[in-house]
């Protein structure tokens, strides 16, 4: 497919939700409307990656497609040497911290899956628990190449998705996993406390609760404590 590359866009989700028949790549240099899940905004400073592309056919199992996303961005990360989790069910983390968001947005028949990566940034709003490949390694980086080498995670993995299934990804998942074996709060109306205990083959959460196993289809969690 192609590749647009935008000095500055509102929302390269925008972009392309306005742009019904354009089956590419978007990325910007930075964004003035950045948006994430719930509606928070995101930060969209120069330095950082910020990309969007369309799934013309239907996945579906549309609950997994966050969490592989995010394992190919885990992927790249690995490659340039950083260490990293997913925190259910599609934040990336690096020492603790938020580096890269992942939001897939439905549109008549078809997804669009905005990501956002902090590359080069040397610093965000206080109140943010966010960082960058430089902040935590000390070095910059070509955000075209990181781009290209995600665009290739992204690629074998959704084939292998439509191929084998989320069971394909299910342990390699697993293992990446924040807060695994720990107590976590789900912040929805009542909140959950339970221990995280594991993914299931459907890509929700599993949650060992006062009243047992539940299993979770979205919400944000929290450590406890
Ligand atoms: C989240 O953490 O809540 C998801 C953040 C997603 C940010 C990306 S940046 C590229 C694309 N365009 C947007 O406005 N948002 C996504």
């Amino acid at each position: 497919s192609c590749l647009v590359w935008l000095e500055e866009v509102s929302s390269t989700q925008d972009f392309l939700k306005e742009r019904e028949d354009l089956n590419c790549v978007v990325c910007a240099k930075r964004q003035t409307l950045g948006r994430g899940r719930y509606g928070r905004s995101w930060h969209s400073d120069e330095g950082g990656l910020y990309l969007s592309f369309p799934l013309q056919e239907e996945l579906k199992d549309e609950q997994t497609l966050p969490l592989v996303v995010a394992l190919s961005v885990c992927q790249m990360l690995e490659d340039y040497g950083f260490l990293t989790s997913i925190k259910w069910v599609n934040d990336v983390y690096v020492m603790g911290k938020k580096i890269c968001g992942v939001l897939v947005e439905k549109l008549k028949n078809r997804s669009i899956v905005g990501i956002g990566i902090n590359v080069n940034q040397r610093n965000f709003p206080q109140d943010l628990p966010a960082t960058s490949m430089f902040l935590v390694s000390g070095k910059e980086y070509s955000v075209a190449c990181v781009l290209f080498f995600l665009l290739d995670k992204i690629e074998v993995n959704l084939d292998l998705l439509k191929e084998e299934g989320f069971r394909a990804f299910r342990e390699d998942i697993k293992k990446r996993l924040l807060f695994l074996d720990q107590e976590v709060i789900l912040h929805t109306e009542p909140p959950v406390v339970g221990i995280l205990k594991d993914i299931s083959e459907e890509g929700y959460l599993m949650l060992l609760t006062a009243q047992g196993e539940k299993k979770v289809v979205s919400g944000d969690i929290t450590l406890r404590g």
